[in-house]
């Protein structure tokens, strides 16, 4: 794959084009970005580590009913995905306040969240991926009144589903984010990843508020023993055997 045939890359991800139109090649990369890539980083074998947790839970979403743009994982550190235009919106789901929701509510971290809290950002970096409101996201027509309530009944749906999938693995879901694409017939389909870099997961063994993070927060916050979370997270989902 040259440098030439790039389709797209983003701050975690390249994507290539394939033979086949529908059909394109993800490369996970080693690279972390944080606070919109005012911090830099590299996790050894990240890559390869969330091109495998996304492929299993896609797979397992799939099999639940949810369409995602999963098609298989080539290579342990590349996926090939459906063809989609990505809808701008990042979807968050919320179980547990933490993150930018207690930075800009004052709600203090730890906080049950019942019902689940949906968020939309818009998905920007010039403008640092601002929170959207519904009337905003109608205004600036980034998805319809029919839409949004799409993605958030998926959203919804998507959170009840990891929470199992992730409790299996004796993990806590906080919170995550989703992106969305459309494909050629115009169907909504579940995209990107789901991995560390994109969900808060606490390790449900651990009470110490440190210890227990098992996602990218050890990054953001330079709580140390990055990778081997991420491998831990990697070694709970195989030995889950979630797709089984
Ligand atoms: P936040 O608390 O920083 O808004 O993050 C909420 C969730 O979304 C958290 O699980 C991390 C994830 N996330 C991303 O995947 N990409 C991003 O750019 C940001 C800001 C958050
Ligand atoms: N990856 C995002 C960025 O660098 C932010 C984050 O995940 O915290 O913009």
């Amino acid at each position: 794959m040259s440098e030439a045939e790039k389709l797209y890359e983003g701050k975690a991800k390249i994507i290539y084009p394939t033979a086949e139109p529908e059909v394109l090649l993800t490369y996970f990369k080693d690279d972390a970005t944080a606070f919109n890539a005012q911090k830099r980083g590299t996790i050894a074998g990240k890559g390869a580590i969330n091109c495998t947790i996304s492929s299993k839970i896609f797979q397992r979403l799939e099999r639940e009913g949810i369409p995602t743009h999963f098609i298989d994982q080539p290579e342990p550190n590349q996926m090939r995905v459906r063809r989609v235009t990505i809808v701008p919106v990042e979807v968050v789901v919320r179980n547990i306040a933490a993150g930018s929701l207690c930075k800009q509510t004052g709600l203090p971290p730890g906080k049950e969240l019942k019902p689940p809290l949906v968020e939309f950002f818009y998905k920007n970096d010039a403008l640092g991926d601002p929170l959207l409101t519904i009337e905003r996201l109608l205004v600036m027509e980034l998805a319809t009144k029919e839409q949004v309530e799409q993605l958030r009944d998926m959203a919804l749906r998507i959170n009840e589903l990891l929470k199992g999938i992730f409790h299996e693995c004796g993990i806590t879901l906080v919170d995550f984010k989703l992106e969305f694409g459309i494909d050629s017939d115009g169907k909504l389909l579940l995209a990107d990843e789901i991995s560390p870099d994109t969900c808060r997961l606490w390790d449900e063994a651990e009470a110490d508020p440190q210890k227990r993070v098992m996602d990218k927060d050890r990054f953001r916050l330079d709580l140390g023993q990055v990778e081997a979370a991420y491998e831990r997270v990697l070694e709970r989902i195989l030995g889950g055997n979630i797709v089984t």
